[in-house]
């Protein structure tokens, strides 16, 4: 055993651990609280100063990193500090004998893993997070007071969670779904939770509707079928019922709900928020994330196919895009309406089923986002993040959005589930970095309890104080908003359009995009084995578009009813996501086939021009390591069996290879990724193998032959940067 568990007796120790050898170091880590704890010397020191008794990272420690490393060649321990002297046998009568109850080595590692587990949230429990930084670039001074959106070039560490919403936390990345797109803001104020998604309307008006909705695509109580997929009867019995959720059902059917990467994804705050100013003048919000990278997706038959090859992509693709210096980024974008202009727009503002075409509002970019650091620890950080859409900073404020001010109570809610109790705030990766100073004491798992006889404010005995901080000092004071009405059950007459805006987002799609989206209906709803729930489906397609439901209910075999869509809503461009997508291969990954007797020219060639383009090249040969080429050897790090055409942005063949026209791996690679509308390049020989897979679809769109790889380059990289050729022709006689 050479790694082991720093031992307080060590002769090696750090100069501030205590005589007792229990230093306040060793507490904090046994307790959870890592390299990042709170500051116990401060609180302690600060008995008799509040604005002392602060939450503050030690120096040098890494934010929402887990604890001490388990450290190289010194010796184990339990948790109780006592060395091991066997980490191997339990303790027993006799070496064939029953084990002994008293072994307290075993009984406590056993223990200890029994627990691993905290509940996975109820929903969004698959994710995937990265930490980074916030830099405001055009103050919002003139609407809000919050400093993280007024002190121009001020650097604001954040931690992002990307999620999955219904699969639980081992189901695959690429499942149809919304993506959570969660922000926690470390601002000089105190924590700001932006707690969105990657679609800007949700499915209910209501936060009393969650939990039904839920449910109902959650995978069915009595079996537990389906997992991590809407595509059944539950969810569209559900739905059928609820035509609020039609505009949401249009988005989550199309090509947003199968991202290619959480890096390629817009993110949303959805619900109207304020900002307040100084003087207490409110303006109205919308909180927009816009990808550097453009907005791209993934086909169905790929999303599908990689949850079994990779079930991981998404995470995976983040974590090294990282890791490799490609740091993600994303604009921050406001969508401002005055107080009093709400009644100047056709949709409700407190309706998050609407969104703010940005045509009519549009996006002022104010800051960037970078996420530039991996977690060191998925549990400690990902896992134990906690967000909360009530966590807010002063100059931030709520609508009465009815969806947001239920969400305000379920996620502390949902937190005490998960963490067995209020203190989870002193947890690293929640922990803010501004001052923490009040009387909330015990519970589960506090440490960080402060000294003294004074727990309770206002106080006047020695060692008491704490005083209320005004607007002007930095206290969040709540918008004053005038607030009238009849204590009443009901929505608003202004939330009963639930079909125009999806009229206008399947209207406003390309010709591509809308067939995805009839393609996803009749794949969900030929999943629904009830007539009449399909029946009653299509009753509210009626009421979106009538090509729409003309298909679905074609491909279903069902009669087309008829509906009145509103027709005169016209379109807005920005909602296409093949409109706002950017020209650019970067980041991207392709697969560069090889077989032995392969060009190493090409291969270099191809290799370089894509690194010039910061496209990653992957060698795919048929065994791992060298492979004899012409003109020296090239090194594969994939295989026809270790990786699929899925796992790739596109594909290219170098010369030399025209063997692989016998192998039917290769030629399915070929096959497959044509099918997918995706960029496939071949030099020399190698296009033998296009030709062999696709015969005369080799010469449709995106598909680059040369006769080396120095001359495919230029058109194969701009192919790449295209990402999907929707042109093409005879997709279908492949698939
Ligand atoms: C606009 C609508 C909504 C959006 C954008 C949204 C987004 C999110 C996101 C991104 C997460 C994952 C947070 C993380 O990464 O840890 C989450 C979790 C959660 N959401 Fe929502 N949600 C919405 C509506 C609701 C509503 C209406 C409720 C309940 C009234 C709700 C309850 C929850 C709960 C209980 C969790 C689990 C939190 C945890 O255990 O950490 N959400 N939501």
């Amino acid at each position: 055993m050479t790694e082991s568990v720093r031992n307080p007796q060590d002769s090696q120790q750090p100069s501030d651990e205590g005589a007792s050898g229990l230093s306040r170091r060793h507490f904090m880590a046994a307790a959870g609280a890592g390299a990042g704890a709170i500051a116990l010397a401060g609180a302690v020191a600060g008995a008799g100063d509040a604005e002392a008794a602060t939450t503050r990272l030690e120096p040098g420690a890494v934010p929402g990193a887990p604890g001490p490393q388990v450290k190289h060649g010194a010796a184990l321990t339990s948790n109780l500090g006592v060395r091991i002297s066997d980490d191997q046998n339990t303790l027993r009568a006799g070496t064939r004998g029953p084990s002994l109850l008293e072994d307290p080595f075993f009984r406590e590692k056993m223990m200890h893993f029994d627990h691993e587990r905290i509940p996975e949230r109820v929903v969004h429990a698959r994710g995937a997070g990265a930490h980074g930084v916030f830099e405001l670039h055009t103050s919002l001074a003139q609407y809000t007071s919050a400093k993280v959106l007024t002190q121009v070039g001020a650097r604001t560490e954040v931690f992002v969670r990307f999620s999955t919403v219904n699969g639980s936390r081992g189901s695959a990345d690429t499942a149809r779904d919304a993506r959570g797109f969660a922000t926690k803001f470390y601002t000089s104020e105190g924590i700001w939770d932006l707690v969105g998604n990657n679609i800007p309307v949700f499915f209910i008006q209501d936060a009393i509707k969650f939990p039904d909705l839920v449910h109902s695509f959650k995978p069915e109580p009595h079996i537990e079928v389906p997992q991590a997929s809407t595509a059944h009867d539950t969810f569209y019995d559900f739905i059928s019922l609820t035509p609020e959720s039609a505009h949401m059902l249009m988005w989550v059917t199309s090509d947003r709900g199968i991202p290619r990467s959480f890096r390629m994804m817009e993110g949303f705050g959805i619900h109207t928020f304020r900002l307040v100013d100084a003087s207490g003048r409110s303006t109205l919000v919308k909180f927009h994330w816009k990808p550097r990278l453009g907005v791209r997706s993934l086909v169905w038959d790929e999303a599908q196919k990689l949850g079994g090859v990779d079930p991981d992509f998404h995470r995976r693709d983040l974590a090294e895009a990282i890791d490799a210096g490609n740091f993600p980024k994303w604009d921050l974008g406001v969508q401002l309406l005055a107080e009093n202009d709400v009644d100047k727009v056709t949709f409700d503002v407190l309706d998050a089923t609407k969104l703010w075409p940005e045509e009519v509002v549009p996006v002022q970019l104010v800051g960037t986002m970078t996420l530039n650091r991996n977690p060191q620890n998925y549990f400690a950080e990902t896992e134990q993040v906690a967000f909360c859409t009530s966590h807010v900073v002063p100059g931030i404020d709520f609508s009465d959005d009815p969806l947001l001010q239920g969400r305000n109570f379920s996620y502390f809610d949902t937190q005490l589930n998960r963490f067995n109790g209020p203190n989870w705030t002193q947890l690293p990766v929640n922990q803010p970095r501004s001052p923490v100073n009040n009387f909330q004491q015990d519970g589960f798992m506090r440490y960080a309890n402060r000294p003294g006889r004074v727990n309770y404010e206002p106080n006047s005995l020695p060692g008491g104080t704490g005083h209320e901080s005004s607007a002007a000092a930095g206290g969040y004071v709540s918008y004053a908003e005038p607030v009238s009405g009849t204590k009443i059950r009901a929505r608003s007459s202004t939330f009963a359009d639930h079909f125009s805006q999806a009229t206008l987002f399947f209207q406003s799609m390309t010709e591509p995009e809308k067939q995805h989206i009839i393609q996803a209906l009749q794949f969900e709803l030929g999943h629904v084995t009830v007539k009449a729930v399909q029946e009653r489906m299509l009753g509210l397609l009626a009421n979106i578009d009538d090509r729409l439901v003309r298909e679905v209910a074609g491909y279903l075999g069902l009669p087309v009813p008829s509906g009145s869509p509103n027709t005169r809503i016209g379109t807005a461009p920005s909602l296409s996501q093949e409109r706002i997508s950017k020209p650019d291969a970067a980041t991207r990954k392709v697969g560069v086939l090889v077989a032995e007797g392969v060009s190493a020219t090409d291969v270099a060639a191809i290799s370089a021009a894509l690194r010039r383009a910061r496209v990653t090249p992957v060698v795919v040969g048929p065994r791992l390591g060298p492979i004899p080429a012409s003109g020296g050897s090239v090194t594969a790090t994939m295989t026809y069996l270790t990786s699929k055409s899925v796992q790739f942005d596109a594909l290219f063949v170098a010369g030399g290879t025209a063997s692989l026209t016998s192998n039917g791996a290769a030629v399915h690679f070929v096959e497959e990724a044509f099918m997918h509308y995706k960029a496939i390049g071949a030099s020399g020989d190698g296009s033998a193998v296009p030709r062999a897979a696709l015969g005369s679809l080799s010469r449709e769109p995106g598909v680059v032959v040369a006769a080396t790889a120095q001359a495919a380059a230029p058109s194969f990289v701009a192919a790449v940067a295209a990402h999907r050729h929707w042109s093409r022709t005879g997709v279908s006689r492949i698939s």
